[in-house]
């Protein structure tokens, strides 16, 4: 394993060891550990605790995993078949306000990103990874899990043990590294935007 992180300033290794490999064991994650990972995203901050987010989640070797799957896009199902678990991740765009009338959420994507965040720290905390995928079949995912009106499907999260590099399709294993990131100076100004 490549490792070209490196922290410039010293932010917690949480953060800056965080990664999304491709390659997990298969083995099923036991849903007790599920559970504590949903539960991070339980304490999530979101604008005025609107708690937009909402997950439908299948351990391996179930029925709801395999339909998981199949809601992905073609190359995040080369690999996902093998995560512990899947989880689809939706937010809800509207609520009802005090008169009755719909009212948009305006930050129903940002909440439910920042929950995206607290599972993958809380599965890295227990020994796992978890891996973001904006591959997503959104309009079969609606119709799959019968998801109304009022959400959208935002993105899925593979979680799962780390399995061997090896096991993946020669091109995935040429991705299987830690990614480095910008400095902090090209994305944060001192009082001043730059674009
Ligand atoms: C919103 C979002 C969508 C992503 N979509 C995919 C995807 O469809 N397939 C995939 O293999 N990885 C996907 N990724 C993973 C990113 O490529 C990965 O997080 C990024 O390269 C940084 O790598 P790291 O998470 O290992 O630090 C996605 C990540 C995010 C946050």
């Amino acid at each position: 394993m490549s490792d070209s992180r490196h922290a410039d300033h010293p932010a917690a290794s949480m953060f800056v060891e965080r990664w999304s490999p491709r390659s997990f064991t298969g083995e099923a994650l036991p849903e007790s550990a599920l559970m504590t990972i949903l539960e991070a995203a339980r304490w999530t901050p979101s604008a005025s605790n609107t708690q937009p987010w909402r997950f439908v989640y299948g351990l391996n070797g179930t029925p709801e995993f395999d339909k998981l799957v199949s809601v992905l896009m073609g190359f995040n199902q080369v690999w996902t078949p093998k995560a512990g678990a899947l989880l689809l991740v939706v937010s809800k765009t509207q609520t009802v306000n005090a008169d009755g009338a719909q009212s948009p959420l305006r930050w129903h994507s940002y909440d439910t990103g920042a929950a995206g965040l607290a599972i993958a720290l809380q599965a890295e905390a227990l020994g796992y990874h978890a891996h973001s995928m904006g591959g997503v079949e959104g309009e079969k995912a609606k119709e799959v899990f019968s998801i109304p009106e009022g959400y959208k499907v935002e993105s899925a999260i593979a979680i799962g043990k780390l399995g061997p590099r090896e096991a993946l399709p020669e091109k995935l294993q040429e991705r299987e590294v830690k990614s480095d990131r910008m400095p902090v100076s090209e994305f944060a100004f001192k009082g001043e935007f730059k674009a």
